[in-house]
């Protein structure tokens, strides 16, 4: 699939996570296509897939405890599956989720990445799961209800889950005015990233042919690996910097690093 870059790149500003979704408006059949296409096409690594799933959404979400992860009202979610045997599975899947999370919001879609409280089990017996395969995450789809709901804006007030940290916090290797021209809109872009709790987890070592991506923080992962959030920034990362006109390869590397965007010289 060739990538919208432009598209997906405008629209990480606009990306918000919502949970509380308008049960009224059904998606329509040319937007669940749209859908169900992006999640064939966009599959750049064999070991991670996407799948959109319109049946017993509710029951994915059902029974959580506490308002953080409460999704309501969804009328259809998406799987992200990611076969175990791939040591680079989870940056892998975060990667490819994220594009079709940007593909939704382009669509005028409202989504949340849910990777911690949703029922796995279920989401199994909904889609083929091979014995090597794990759904690490799900996003529910739809159009969110106008406004936000007061267990949205509670999240949102104490877990400040918009805000994030800045570029001076995350970013080591050359000195600031070395920098080369291309790596400002990449390492913005990759900054919003979404992440689980909003814990930021990534750094990024700027060098004179690409950036590393790096598992900045330490301390417990909460059953959401940080390596996904990483593929998560890795994708914004990249999309910003082929739409500023720069082109680049990811090569994977050993934990704490994640991978490097080596630039096409
Ligand atoms: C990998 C991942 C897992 C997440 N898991 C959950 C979850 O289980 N429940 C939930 O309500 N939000 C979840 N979120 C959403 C984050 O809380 C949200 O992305 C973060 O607070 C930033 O807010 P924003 O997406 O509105 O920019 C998750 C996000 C990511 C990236």
């Amino acid at each position: 699939m060739d990538i919208p870059f432009s598209t997906w790149h405008r629209v990480i500003e606009k990306r918000r996570s919502r949970r509380c979704f308008n049960p009224n408006l059904p998606l329509a059949p040319e937007t669940l296509a749209a859908l169900e296409k992006v999640c064939n096409q966009f599959a750049p690594f064999p070991s991670a897939r996407s799948r959109l799933v319109t049946e017993s959404v509710e029951s994915v979400f059902k029974g959580i405890i506490g308002s953080y992860g409460k999704v309501k009202g969804a009328l259809a979610f998406i799987a992200f599956i990611g076969n175990m045997d791939d040591p680079f599975v989870q940056e892998k899947v975060g990667y490819t989720g994220e594009g079709i999370i940007l593909e939704a919001t382009a669509l005028g879609l409202n989504t949340c990445w849910v990777a911690g409280f949703f029922r796995p089990e279920i989401v199994a017996s909904l889609i083929e799961v091979s014995s090597k395969e794990r759904v690490l995450a799900v996003t529910p789809v739809g159009y969110a209800r106008e406004s936000e709901s007061w267990e949205e804006k509670l999240m949102n007030r104490f877990g400040r889950s918009h805000n994030r940290l800045p570029l001076s916090k995350l970013v080591r290797g050359l000195l600031r005015e070395k920098w080369p021209n291309w790596v400002n809109l990449p390492l913005e872009a990759a900054r919003l990233a979404p992440s689980a709790a909003n814990r930021q987890p990534w750094g990024f070592d700027v060098q004179d042919d690409g950036i590393i991506v790096s598992v900045r923080t330490s301390g417990p992962e909460f059953s959401v690996s940080k390596r996904l959030d990483c593929g998560i920034a890795m994708l914004h990362l990249e999309v910003a910097a082929v739409d500023s006109g720069c082109k680049g390869e990811w090569e994977f590397l050993p934990s704490p690093q994640v991978a490097k965007f080596k630039i096409r010289s």
